[in-house]
């Protein structure tokens, strides 16, 4: 089956993620936000922090003339309604890489609405309000349900693609693991739960089925609450008992929230330059990311936190090296400086190979470029794909 998936703010972030899951044979084609997957299993796409919509392609057009799209869309419609159990069909369109504006999407509304209720069906269409719907417009509207069709139309290189959306992702549940977790903690910044998955994610394309994650630096605990959701074991440690105790509290918090989720393993006190951990095959983590800027610093005082924190981790590469093997799986964030646009990184990553590891190949992004950054930001992440050698 082919999926067209819409991936998220940061497209070479989301791709990396479906080539580390389902390999990079799998993805034929990437462009801008939008990327198409070959590929005939399940797909758990809770678990995708880098994508917002999964779509099944119903057509696959090159060089189509734009005219003729609105009888193509039709025609899909029509077909799609005998699919959908008798009773109202809720109906939405959403348009990408394509040129159009809002009049027309509302004609194209109008013309399906009306050959639909040919076949005595009573439609809700929603209306657009941009070229694409929003996630949580097509999650709030129930699209993805039996009752609903979002027709994704989308121009990836000279072909054009119909598809129907099966999966959105459910922005409220993330909200809720984010902002209500009862202890967070904004002096070490807030980990998105999306990139905790993200991390856990690419941390797989070294052991495709993991069964313990560690994360070093927990925190309060966002990578482990993520790979717990994903019904892995977890081993948590942090040099800040405050963390640590927070991780505790938090990953409790979730167990109430989502009956069913297990207990962390572990969750201790240990610095990561030294501590030893037991029986884990998976290292997904937010390192100490260093002071935080409002300003970006003077040039002596940027060298002098880059040399701390370069030191830190490299003496926490050096004590995990002695505990793993070459099938351990490895996503690390680690802090870059944004100075106007471009990355200031650590001068780690040049001796990745010295230090005994090496760079995931990717096909689809660059391995040793992938950020995860908002414009405003001083302090970046830069996300490090390794193994073992
Ligand atoms: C950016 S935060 C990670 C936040 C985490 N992802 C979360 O969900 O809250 C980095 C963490 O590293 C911890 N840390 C700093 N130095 C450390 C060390 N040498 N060993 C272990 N943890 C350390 C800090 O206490 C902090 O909690």
């Amino acid at each position: 089956m082919r999926h067209i998936f819409i991936l998220g703010r940061q497209p070479e972030l989301g791709v990396a993620e479906l080539e580390s899951l389902f390999g990079s044979d799998k993805i034929t084609d990437f462009e801008n936000n939008l990327a198409i997957l070959d590929y005939e299993g399940e797909i758990n796409f809770i678990n995708l922090g880098g994508s917002i919509k999964c779509a099944t392609i119903m057509e696959d057009i090159e060089n189509l003339n734009i005219n003729a799209l609105p009888s193509k869309i039709e025609n899909v419609c029509l077909e799609l309604e005998k699919t959908i159990p008798e009773g109202k069909i809720i109906l939405g369109f959403s348009f990408y890489n394509i040129p159009s504006d809002i009049g027309s999407m509302t004609k194209l509304g109008i013309r399906i609405k009306k050959a639909l209720s040919k076949k005595d069906r009573s439609i809700r269409f929603i209306p657009n309000k941009e070229l694409d719907l929003n996630s949580a417009s097509v999650y709030h509207n129930k699209l993805t349900s039996e009752h609903g069709i979002e027709i994704i139309v989308a121009k990836i290189k000279n072909r054009i693609i119909i598809a129907r959306t099966s999966y959105v992702q459910n922005i409220d549940a993330y909200r809720n693991r984010d902002q209500e977790r009862p202890f967070r903690d904004s002096k070490i910044g807030m980990l998105p739960p999306k990139l905790a998955q993200i991390l856990i994610n690419l941390a797989k394309s070294n052991n495709k089925d993991p069964k313990t994650v560690l994360d070093p630096f927990c925190g309060t605990g966002v990578v482990l609450q993520e790979a717990l959701l994903m019904g892995l074991d977890v081993i948590g440690s942090d040099l800040n008992p405050k963390m640590v105790d927070f991780s505790v509290k938090n990953t409790s918090w979730l167990k109430e929230q989502y009956p069913g989720v297990k207990d962390p393993t572990v969750i201790k006190e240990g610095d990561a330059t030294i501590t030893k951990w037991d029986n884990f095959d998976l290292v997904a983590s937010e390192s100490y990311l260093g002071a935080t800027y409002s300003f970006f610093p003077r040039d002596e005082e940027l060298a002098k936190e880059m040399s701390s924190v370069n030191n830190l981790l490299k003496n926490f590469f050096k004590n995990l090296h002695e505990q793993i093997d070459e099938n351990t799986g490895i996503c690390v964030a680690v802090p870059a400086w944004n100075n106007k646009g471009n990355f200031m990184t650590l001068p780690l990553i040049d001796q990745i190979e010295d230090m005994g590891y090496n760079f995931i190949n990717l096909k689809h992004s660059s391995a040793k470029h992938l950020f995860y950054s908002r414009e405003d930001q001083i302090v970046v992440r830069q996300l490090l794909v390794i193994k073992r050698k």
